[in-house]
Protein backbone atom coordinates (compact mmCIF):
# COMPACT_ATOMS: atom_id res chain seq x y z
CA UNK A 1 0.00 0.00 0.00
CA UNK A 2 2.62 2.16 0.60
CA UNK A 3 3.62 3.19 -3.19
CA UNK A 4 -0.45 3.68 -3.74
CA UNK A 5 -1.50 7.21 -3.57
CA UNK A 6 -3.69 7.00 -0.85
CA UNK A 7 -7.28 8.36 -0.06
CA UNK A 8 -7.95 8.52 3.39
CA UNK A 9 -10.82 9.76 5.53
CA UNK A 10 -10.06 10.85 9.18
CA UNK A 11 -12.24 11.40 12.08
CA UNK A 12 -11.40 13.78 14.60
CA UNK A 13 -9.35 15.90 12.65
CA UNK A 14 -10.22 19.63 14.28
CA UNK A 15 -7.50 19.08 16.73
CA UNK A 16 -5.36 16.45 18.57
CA UNK A 17 -4.08 13.13 17.21
CA UNK A 18 -6.32 13.44 14.25
CA UNK A 19 -5.63 16.88 13.50
CA UNK A 20 -1.22 15.79 13.77
CA UNK A 21 -2.67 12.62 11.45
CA UNK A 22 -3.82 14.58 8.66
CA UNK A 23 -1.12 16.64 8.86
CA UNK A 24 1.35 13.32 8.39
CA UNK A 25 -0.57 11.49 5.95
CA UNK A 26 -1.07 14.63 3.98
CA UNK A 27 2.79 14.25 3.19
CA UNK A 28 2.03 10.77 1.83
CA UNK A 29 2.60 11.16 -2.12
CA UNK A 30 -0.48 11.83 -4.13
CA UNK A 31 -2.86 12.08 -0.70
CA UNK A 32 -6.42 12.78 -0.85
CA UNK A 33 -8.01 13.20 2.36
CA UNK A 34 -11.54 13.77 3.74
CA UNK A 35 -11.47 15.30 7.54
CA UNK A 36 -14.70 14.85 9.75
CA UNK A 37 -15.60 16.17 12.63
CA UNK A 38 -17.96 18.93 14.35
CA UNK A 39 -16.02 22.52 13.99
CA UNK A 40 -16.20 23.09 10.30
CA UNK A 41 -14.03 26.30 10.76
CA UNK A 42 -11.38 24.60 12.06
CA UNK A 43 -11.88 21.20 9.31
CA UNK A 44 -12.02 24.43 6.57
CA UNK A 45 -8.81 25.82 8.23
CA UNK A 46 -6.86 23.00 8.61
CA UNK A 47 -7.93 21.20 4.41
CA UNK A 48 -6.63 24.40 3.31
CA UNK A 49 -3.16 24.48 4.70
CA UNK A 50 -2.62 21.09 3.89
CA UNK A 51 -0.06 20.25 0.96
CA UNK A 52 -2.52 17.94 -0.71
CA UNK A 53 -6.44 17.72 -1.79
CA UNK A 54 -8.48 17.55 1.33
CA UNK A 55 -11.70 17.90 1.74
CA UNK A 56 -14.32 18.27 5.17
CA UNK A 57 -17.38 16.96 5.96
CA UNK A 58 -18.77 18.81 9.44
CA UNK A 59 -20.70 16.47 11.34
CA UNK A 60 -21.64 14.98 14.99
CA UNK A 61 -20.58 11.24 14.68
CA UNK A 62 -23.43 10.41 17.07
CA UNK A 63 -26.32 11.71 15.01
CA UNK A 64 -27.96 9.03 13.04
CA UNK A 65 -27.68 10.65 9.47
CA UNK A 66 -23.75 10.92 9.91
CA UNK A 67 -22.45 8.10 8.56
CA UNK A 68 -24.32 8.38 5.43
CA UNK A 69 -23.69 11.88 4.99
CA UNK A 70 -19.76 10.97 4.67
CA UNK A 71 -20.53 7.81 2.35
CA UNK A 72 -22.41 10.11 0.15
CA UNK A 73 -19.13 12.48 0.08
CA UNK A 74 -16.73 10.21 -0.06
CA UNK A 75 -18.15 8.71 -3.28
CA UNK A 76 -19.27 12.12 -5.09
CA UNK A 77 -15.58 12.79 -4.60
CA UNK A 78 -13.32 9.70 -4.73
CA UNK A 79 -15.89 6.76 -5.37
CA UNK A 80 -12.89 4.46 -3.75
CA UNK A 81 -11.45 4.98 -0.28
CA UNK A 82 -8.13 3.41 1.16
CA UNK A 83 -8.04 4.05 4.71
CA UNK A 84 -10.31 5.12 7.51
CA UNK A 85 -8.81 6.53 10.70
CA UNK A 86 -11.60 6.36 13.05
CA UNK A 87 -9.95 8.47 15.66
CA UNK A 88 -12.71 11.01 16.73
CA UNK A 89 -14.03 10.13 20.45
CA UNK A 90 -13.90 11.94 24.19
CA UNK A 91 -13.57 11.04 27.92
CA UNK A 92 -15.78 12.59 31.08
CA UNK A 93 -14.44 12.23 34.02
CA UNK A 94 -16.36 10.31 37.21
CA UNK A 95 -16.89 7.51 38.85
CA UNK A 96 -19.73 4.98 38.01
CA UNK A 97 -21.70 6.44 41.21
CA UNK A 98 -21.35 10.17 40.08
CA UNK A 99 -22.04 9.42 36.57
CA UNK A 100 -24.01 6.06 36.35
CA UNK A 101 -25.34 4.91 33.48
CA UNK A 102 -25.71 8.45 31.40
CA UNK A 103 -21.67 8.65 31.65
CA UNK A 104 -21.30 4.74 29.99
CA UNK A 105 -23.98 5.67 27.73
CA UNK A 106 -22.32 8.62 26.44
CA UNK A 107 -18.70 7.10 25.84
CA UNK A 108 -20.43 4.28 24.27
CA UNK A 109 -22.16 6.19 21.95
CA UNK A 110 -18.91 8.54 20.55
CA UNK A 111 -16.15 6.23 21.29
CA UNK A 112 -18.00 2.84 19.99
CA UNK A 113 -21.09 3.12 18.21
CA UNK A 114 -20.13 5.57 16.08
CA UNK A 115 -17.08 4.31 15.29
CA UNK A 116 -19.13 1.02 14.21
CA UNK A 117 -21.70 2.89 12.08
CA UNK A 118 -19.19 5.26 10.30
CA UNK A 119 -17.75 1.54 9.75
CA UNK A 120 -20.36 0.00 8.70
CA UNK A 121 -21.26 2.47 5.94
CA UNK A 122 -17.80 2.25 4.32
CA UNK A 123 -16.88 -1.04 4.69
CA UNK A 124 -18.29 -1.65 0.99
CA UNK A 125 -16.08 1.11 -0.58
CA UNK A 126 -13.08 0.04 1.33
CA UNK A 127 -13.51 -3.49 0.15
CA UNK A 128 -13.87 -2.67 -3.12
CA UNK A 129 -10.98 -0.16 -3.04
CA UNK A 130 -8.47 -3.40 -1.64
CA UNK A 131 -6.10 -3.33 -0.38
CA UNK A 132 -7.22 -0.77 2.07
CA UNK A 133 -6.83 -0.07 6.04
CA UNK A 134 -9.07 0.90 9.09
CA UNK A 135 -7.35 2.16 11.58
CA UNK A 136 -9.17 2.30 15.11
CA UNK A 137 -7.60 4.90 17.73
CA UNK A 138 -8.30 3.26 21.01
CA UNK A 139 -6.02 3.54 23.97
CA UNK A 140 -4.09 2.34 27.07
CA UNK A 141 -7.19 2.60 28.84
CA UNK A 142 -8.55 -0.11 26.68
CA UNK A 143 -6.53 -2.79 28.30
CA UNK A 144 -6.35 -1.31 31.99
CA UNK A 145 -9.23 0.29 33.74
CA UNK A 146 -8.55 2.96 36.66
CA UNK A 147 -10.51 4.42 39.03
CA UNK A 148 -12.68 7.54 37.50
CA UNK A 149 -12.36 6.52 33.74
CA UNK A 150 -14.66 3.52 34.16
CA UNK A 151 -16.72 4.18 31.09
CA UNK A 152 -14.28 5.68 29.05
CA UNK A 153 -12.50 2.45 29.69
CA UNK A 154 -15.39 0.72 28.94
CA UNK A 155 -15.66 1.88 25.77
CA UNK A 156 -11.95 1.35 24.58
CA UNK A 157 -12.73 -2.33 25.71
CA UNK A 158 -14.97 -2.12 23.33
CA UNK A 159 -13.77 -1.21 20.39
CA UNK A 160 -10.41 -3.13 20.90
CA UNK A 161 -12.48 -6.44 21.41
CA UNK A 162 -14.24 -5.28 18.16
CA UNK A 163 -11.10 -4.55 16.58
CA UNK A 164 -9.66 -7.99 16.96
CA UNK A 165 -12.56 -9.99 15.88
CA UNK A 166 -13.08 -7.34 12.61
CA UNK A 167 -8.96 -8.05 11.81
CA UNK A 168 -9.76 -11.58 11.27
CA UNK A 169 -12.96 -11.03 8.91
CA UNK A 170 -11.90 -8.64 6.95
CA UNK A 171 -8.44 -10.50 6.55
CA UNK A 172 -9.50 -12.60 3.27
CA UNK A 173 -11.09 -8.97 1.63
CA UNK A 174 -8.03 -7.03 2.00
CA UNK A 175 -9.06 -4.69 4.42
CA UNK A 176 -6.31 -4.47 7.09
CA UNK A 177 -7.14 -3.78 10.48
CA UNK A 178 -5.10 -1.73 12.96
CA UNK A 179 -5.16 -0.83 16.43
CA UNK A 180 -3.32 1.84 18.12
CA UNK A 181 -3.30 2.57 21.90
CA UNK A 182 -2.04 5.71 23.02
CA UNK A 183 -0.97 6.06 26.66
CA UNK A 184 -0.95 9.70 27.97
CA UNK A 185 -0.76 12.09 25.11
CA UNK A 186 -1.22 16.00 25.72
CA UNK A 187 -4.14 17.17 23.05
CA UNK A 188 -6.71 19.71 23.95
CA UNK A 189 -9.34 17.10 25.28
CA UNK A 190 -6.72 15.21 27.19
CA UNK A 191 -4.60 18.08 28.71
CA UNK A 192 -2.68 16.01 31.16
CA UNK A 193 -1.86 19.01 32.70
CA UNK A 194 -0.57 17.79 35.95
CA UNK A 195 1.55 14.99 34.72
CA UNK A 196 3.16 17.55 32.23
CA UNK A 197 3.76 20.05 35.30
CA UNK A 198 5.21 17.23 37.57
CA UNK A 199 9.14 16.42 36.61
CA UNK A 200 9.18 13.32 38.06
CA UNK A 201 6.21 12.66 35.82
CA UNK A 202 6.43 14.78 32.52
CA UNK A 203 8.17 11.80 30.82
CA UNK A 204 5.35 9.77 30.12
CA UNK A 205 3.37 12.32 28.85
CA UNK A 206 3.83 12.26 24.61
CA UNK A 207 3.02 13.79 21.24
CA UNK A 208 0.16 13.86 18.85
CA UNK A 209 2.78 13.70 16.24
CA UNK A 210 4.15 10.48 18.03
CA UNK A 211 0.90 9.11 17.75
CA UNK A 212 0.60 10.34 14.21
CA UNK A 213 3.47 8.13 13.45
CA UNK A 214 1.78 4.92 14.09
CA UNK A 215 -1.21 5.86 12.26
CA UNK A 216 1.24 5.55 9.50
CA UNK A 217 2.62 2.61 10.39
CA UNK A 218 -0.79 0.90 11.45
CA UNK A 219 -2.60 2.44 8.08
CA UNK A 220 0.05 2.11 5.37
CA UNK A 221 2.99 -0.29 6.51
CA UNK A 222 0.14 -3.29 7.79
CA UNK A 223 1.23 -2.85 11.61
CA UNK A 224 -1.53 -4.86 13.57
CA UNK A 225 -1.27 -2.84 16.93
CA UNK A 226 1.17 0.00 18.19
CA UNK A 227 1.41 1.85 21.78
CA UNK A 228 2.32 5.22 21.67
CA UNK A 229 4.40 5.02 23.58
CA UNK A 230 5.30 1.69 23.56
CA UNK A 231 6.83 1.17 26.91
CA UNK A 232 2.89 1.37 27.50
CA UNK A 233 2.54 -2.39 26.30
CA UNK A 234 4.28 -3.17 29.60
CA UNK A 235 0.70 -1.78 31.76
CA UNK A 236 -0.96 -3.88 29.37
CA UNK A 237 1.11 -7.07 29.42
CA UNK A 238 1.12 -6.84 33.54
CA UNK A 239 -2.75 -6.24 33.70
CA UNK A 240 -2.49 -10.23 32.09
CA UNK A 241 0.15 -11.82 33.59
CA UNK A 242 -0.16 -9.95 36.92
CA UNK A 243 -3.67 -8.88 38.02
CA UNK A 244 -3.30 -8.29 41.88
CA UNK A 245 -0.06 -6.30 41.69
CA UNK A 246 -1.60 -4.23 39.09
CA UNK A 247 -4.83 -4.40 41.33
CA UNK A 248 -2.98 -3.16 44.38
CA UNK A 249 -1.18 -0.41 42.56
CA UNK A 250 -4.53 1.24 40.63
CA UNK A 251 -5.74 1.01 44.25
CA UNK A 252 -3.16 2.88 45.88
CA UNK A 253 -2.23 6.74 46.27
CA UNK A 254 -0.25 7.19 43.01
CA UNK A 255 -2.89 5.69 40.99
CA UNK A 256 -5.36 8.03 42.39
CA UNK A 257 -3.22 10.89 41.74
CA UNK A 258 -3.10 9.64 38.08
CA UNK A 259 -6.57 9.34 37.87
CA UNK A 260 -7.59 12.96 39.30
CA UNK A 261 -5.10 14.49 36.61
CA UNK A 262 -4.90 12.51 33.58
CA UNK A 263 -6.81 10.64 30.79
CA UNK A 264 -10.91 11.50 31.66
CA UNK A 265 -9.85 15.32 31.57
CA UNK A 266 -12.35 16.73 29.26
CA UNK A 267 -12.99 19.97 27.63
CA UNK A 268 -16.79 19.89 29.71
N1 LIG B 1 -4.78 12.31 24.27
C1 LIG B 1 -4.73 11.21 24.99
O1 LIG B 1 -4.12 11.15 26.08
C2 LIG B 1 -5.38 9.95 24.46
C3 LIG B 1 -5.01 8.73 25.05
C4 LIG B 1 -5.60 7.56 24.59
C5 LIG B 1 -6.52 7.62 23.55
N2 LIG B 1 -6.86 8.81 23.00
C6 LIG B 1 -7.87 8.81 21.93
O2 LIG B 1 -7.41 9.56 20.83
C7 LIG B 1 -8.53 10.06 20.11
C8 LIG B 1 -8.29 11.53 19.81
O3 LIG B 1 -8.22 12.25 21.03
P1 LIG B 1 -7.35 13.57 21.21
O4 LIG B 1 -6.44 13.32 22.34
O5 LIG B 1 -6.78 14.00 19.92
O6 LIG B 1 -8.47 14.57 21.74
P2 LIG B 1 -9.04 15.94 21.15
O7 LIG B 1 -7.94 16.88 20.84
O8 LIG B 1 -10.09 16.36 22.11
O9 LIG B 1 -9.70 15.49 19.76
C9 LIG B 1 -10.92 14.81 19.72
C10 LIG B 1 -11.48 14.95 18.31
O10 LIG B 1 -12.72 14.25 18.24
C11 LIG B 1 -13.70 15.10 17.67
N3 LIG B 1 -15.02 14.78 18.18
C12 LIG B 1 -15.41 14.75 19.49
N4 LIG B 1 -16.70 14.47 19.57
C13 LIG B 1 -17.16 14.34 18.30
C14 LIG B 1 -18.43 14.07 17.73
N5 LIG B 1 -19.52 13.88 18.49
N6 LIG B 1 -18.54 14.00 16.39
C15 LIG B 1 -17.46 14.21 15.60
N7 LIG B 1 -16.24 14.46 16.08
C16 LIG B 1 -16.09 14.53 17.42
C17 LIG B 1 -13.26 16.51 18.06
O11 LIG B 1 -13.73 17.46 17.14
P3 LIG B 1 -14.98 18.45 17.33
O12 LIG B 1 -14.99 18.89 18.75
O13 LIG B 1 -14.69 19.56 16.34
O14 LIG B 1 -16.15 17.62 16.94
C18 LIG B 1 -11.75 16.40 17.94
O15 LIG B 1 -11.37 16.61 16.60
C19 LIG B 1 -9.77 9.78 20.96
O16 LIG B 1 -10.45 8.64 20.47
C20 LIG B 1 -9.18 9.48 22.34
O17 LIG B 1 -10.01 8.62 23.09
C21 LIG B 1 -6.32 9.99 23.43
Amino acid sequence: MAEMAIRALITGASSGIGESAARRLAREPGAELVLVARREERLRALAESLPCEATYVAADLTEPDAPERIRAHVSERFGGLTLLVNNAGAAWRGTFADGGYANVQRHIELNFSAVVRLTESLLPILRSSAPSAIVNVASTAGRVSRAGTGSYSASKFALIGWSDALYAEERPHGVHIGLVLPGFIATEGFPATELRERALTRWIVSTPERVAEAIVETGLRGKAERYVPRPYALAATARILMPGLVRRVLSGGSAAALTTSTAAESRD
